[in-house]
């Protein structure tokens, strides 16, 4: 039977960079679940479709094709058969993914092709309902979170880094709008599975969660 390790949490909670590195040490396949539903949206806003607009979305997504490869242990996303990986990282993609993700017809797109990735390879899987209804079998659940501040500022300095110049209020109101939408929509919601471990990571390094995570891990297999 495979492995599975589910790690939801907020957007800037730092799951994907903790996550890369945990699988990596543990030679699992990182599947990061976000950089799917971001390609979907890229495809929306390509289309010009509004992002409250949620028949024609449900329509849209019939038309897309969503596929993940993997070169030299990254992960690649394809849509309709063109690698998007580069394209999706935006605050307009992920603002339309935020949208777009709370509509049934969008989570049951995605939903066979994570779970068929878990059931054919050992993952750890990141995202934000993969411990509650994706993987609720998954051996080892972890729900990683950060206060916003927190998560404000490592956004700011991300973006700074890139040579942008960013406005760390708006970044802040940005990160608490995307908590609200993706803890209060009717479709899986984020949310802390039952049995999944809490770790804040506000005060932590990421050398500090890679090894607290894979304590978790190990404690569970
Ligand atoms: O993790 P991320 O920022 O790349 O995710 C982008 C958006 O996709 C996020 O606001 C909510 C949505 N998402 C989701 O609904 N379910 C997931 N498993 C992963 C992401």
């Amino acid at each position: 039977m495979s492995m599975n390790v589910a790690i939801d949490g907020p957007a800037g909670a730092g799951k994907s960079t903790i996550a890369k590195k945990v699988a990596a040490k543990m030679e699992y396949i990182y599947v990061d679940t976000g950089a799917m539903y971001r390609s979907l949206a890229l495809y929306f806003i390509r289309k010009g479709i509004n992002k409250d607009d949620e028949a024609k979305i449900s329509e849209a997504v019939k038309e897309c094709d969503v596929t993940i490869e993997y070169e030299d242990g990254q992960q690649q996303v394809l849509l309709n058969g063109e690698n998007v990986t580069g394209l999706i990282r935006t605050e307009e993609v992920g603002n339309m993914a935020s949208s777009s993700s709370t509509y049934k017809a969008v989570r049951a797109k995605l939903l066979d092709l994570q779970r068929k990735l878990a059931s054919e390879n050992d993952v750890i899987m990141d995202g934000r309902d993969i411990g509650t209804v994706i993987l609720p079998n998954a051996q080892a659940k972890i729900f990683l979170t950060a206060s916003v501040d927190t998560r404000a500022n490592r956004r700011y300095k991300e973006l700074k880094d890139k040579g942008e110049s960013p406005d760390l209020e708006k970044i802040k109101k940005d990160i608490e709008e995307r908590d609200y939408r993706d803890s209060h929509r009717d479709e899986a919601p984020l949310k802390q599975a039952d049995d999944a471990v809490l770790v804040d990571t506000s005060d932590m390094s990421i050398d500090e969660v890679t090894d607290r995570l894979i304590e978790i891990i190990k404690s569970k297999i």
